[in-house]
């Protein structure tokens, strides 16, 4: 009776428009935790999908959690916006916040629900709040605000909160269950209140921050991932012309606690629906502002050319690439997803058949959603990693899925027509390669051969 007790003390009703990726995983870990959530979205055919038990993205133990907090009755769907604004004390935004052309941050779905929030909204509901969990530019929040204040019936008891997400797509859950931090940034000390109940259950640290730095703090985490990543990747274009092995540079120079080994894998770049597109938005604003990130001009330019970079590599090593077998391993961004928005995987399948080679790939869960982004491109999908390799004259592995570490290389040397391996993620066991004949070429190390070669 004490536990319930406890439990009911923080327990809340909460909406997120916006079942994505981020919203839906939000969502169910929040029920997962006790509270009572519902999901709103406006398209019809996802919230009809979720209502039947399909899952309409893969992540990883994620349908689990959805049927068994549905079954418990803490976990709903609906299109329902206005309903939803009715019964929830506070209500999350989870839509896309994708980039226009000239790098700016389309902010039209976060105004369109802020609207439809706003006409939602009653006097009699009581105090709401408006929580940001969308990737935005900094004073995004505050318009938020004035879009309820200027299209709401009444003076209304509302306050807007910005609560940025640090998930990753592929991990989402033990992410959002055991976060490292967790941002508040409100103006409202009402607000950081219930906000603070909300995530009680997940004993993290809390970062109480002002609206501005909140917002601020998550473009700046992005970009400075984004960062590593691409300073790794020029070092590795360093090791590649000196000798060095970029693999034991990182280990190196990642064993400083202060620059840790965490994202420091070279390889053939970042991609996702997040890391371009908020470097892009964080140089956008920072410019608006009349405080130029220069720095992150040269981060989006080094990632930008490590893909041709690795395809001039196989190019020096096959010479002409057309008509010949290429076969790619990895179409989604990154392992354990099936998501493929910017995938470089993508890319470099599409850039591979610019060139008029004749390509295969696989993907362990991206081949419907890579088929889809794939279309029009001369590629064929495979759904079997072996099958793939059949015939190919060279093999490029494309993302860090954890199968195509393990592979059976005796058997992808049987089926292959030459012997050449471009791991772009540095995931295949090199000297195991070589002793399964391979000439192996990987990203920032020097190229292994067999003894005979
Ligand atoms: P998503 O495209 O997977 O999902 C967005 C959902 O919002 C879609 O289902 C869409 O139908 C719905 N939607 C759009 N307009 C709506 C409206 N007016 N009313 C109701 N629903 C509406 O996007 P996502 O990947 O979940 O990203 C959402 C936000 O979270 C972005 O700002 C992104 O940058 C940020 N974010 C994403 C991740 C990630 O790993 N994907 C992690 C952290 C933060
Ligand atoms: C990233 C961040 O890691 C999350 O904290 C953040 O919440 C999210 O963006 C977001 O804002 O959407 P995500 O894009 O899901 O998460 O995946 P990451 O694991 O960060 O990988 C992003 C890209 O960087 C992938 O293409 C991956 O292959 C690449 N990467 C990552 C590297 O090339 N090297 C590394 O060392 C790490």
């Amino acid at each position: 009776m004490a536990i319930m007790g406890a439990l009911e003390a923080f327990v809340m009703n909460l909406a997120i428009i916006g079942t994505g990726y981020v919203g839906l995983t939000t969502g169910t870990c929040f029920a997962e935790v006790g509270h009572n959530v519902v999901c709103v979205d406006n398209n019809r055919d996802k919230v009809q999908a979720l209502l039947d038990g399909k899952m309409p993205i893969y992540e990883p133990e994620l349908e689990d959690l959805i049927s068994s907090n549905v079954s418990a009755g803490r976990l709903a769907f609906t299109t329902d916006l206005a309903e939803a604004v009715a019964t929830c004390d506070i209500i999350f935004i989870a839509v896309p916040t994708p980039p226009h052309d000239d790098g700016s941050v389309d902010l039209s779905y976060i105004e369109a629900v802020s609207h439809d929030i706003a006409d939602a909204l009653r006097p009699e509901y009581g105090y709401r709040v408006i929580v940001d969990k969308s990737t935005v530019p900094v004073s995004t929040g505050r318009k938020v605000y004035e879009v309820i204040a200027r299209y709401s019936r009444a003076d209304l008891d509302v306050d807007v909160v910005s609560n940025p997400e640090f998930l990753r797509e592929g991990s989402a859950v033990q992410d959002l269950m055991h976060p490292d931090r967790v941002v508040i940034g409100t103006n409202s000390q009402r607000a950081m209140d219930l906000m603070k109940r909300v995530y009680q259950p997940f004993s993290a640290p809390i970062v109480e921050v002002d609206l501005a730095s909140a917002e601020l703090i998550k473009h700046a985490a992005n970009s400075f991932l984004a960062l590593k990543i691409s300073y790794i990747n020029a070092v590795s274009r360093v090791c590649e012309k000196s000798g060095a092995d970029v693999e034991l540079v990182a280990k190196g120079i990642g064993m400083d606690k202060r620059i840790s080994r965490h994202f420091l894998n070279a390889g053939l770049g970042y991609g996702g629906s997040c890391f371009p597109k908020d470097v892009k938005g964080f140089i956008n604003i920072s410019r608006q502002l009349g405080a130029p990130l220069h720095l992150l001009e040269e981060v989006e330019n080094i990632n930008a050319t490590q893909l041709e970079h690795f395809v001039n590599r196989i190019k020096e090593q096959l010479w002409v690439l057309r008509n010949k077998r290429i076969a790619v391993w990895g179409i989604a961004f990154k392992q354990n997803t099936d998501d493929v928005r910017e995938s470089v995987a993508v890319k470099i399948i599409r850039r591979l058949a610019e060139e008029g080679a004749l390509v295969t790939a696989y993907d362990p869960k991206a081949a419907e959603t890579g088929a889809k982004a794939l279309e029009g491109c001369p590629v064929e999908i495979c759904d079997d990693m072996y099958e793939c390799v059949r015939g190919a004259e060279v093999l490029v592995v494309a993302t860090e899925w954890k199968q195509f570490a393990n592979a059976n290389l005796v058997r992808v040397r049987e089926l292959m027509k030459l012997p050449i391996i471009f791991d772009g993620r540095n995931v295949i066991h090199g000297e195991n390669a070589v002793h399964a004949g391979f000439e192996y070429h990987s990203v920032g190390r020097k190229s292994l051969y067999p003894a005979n070669k």
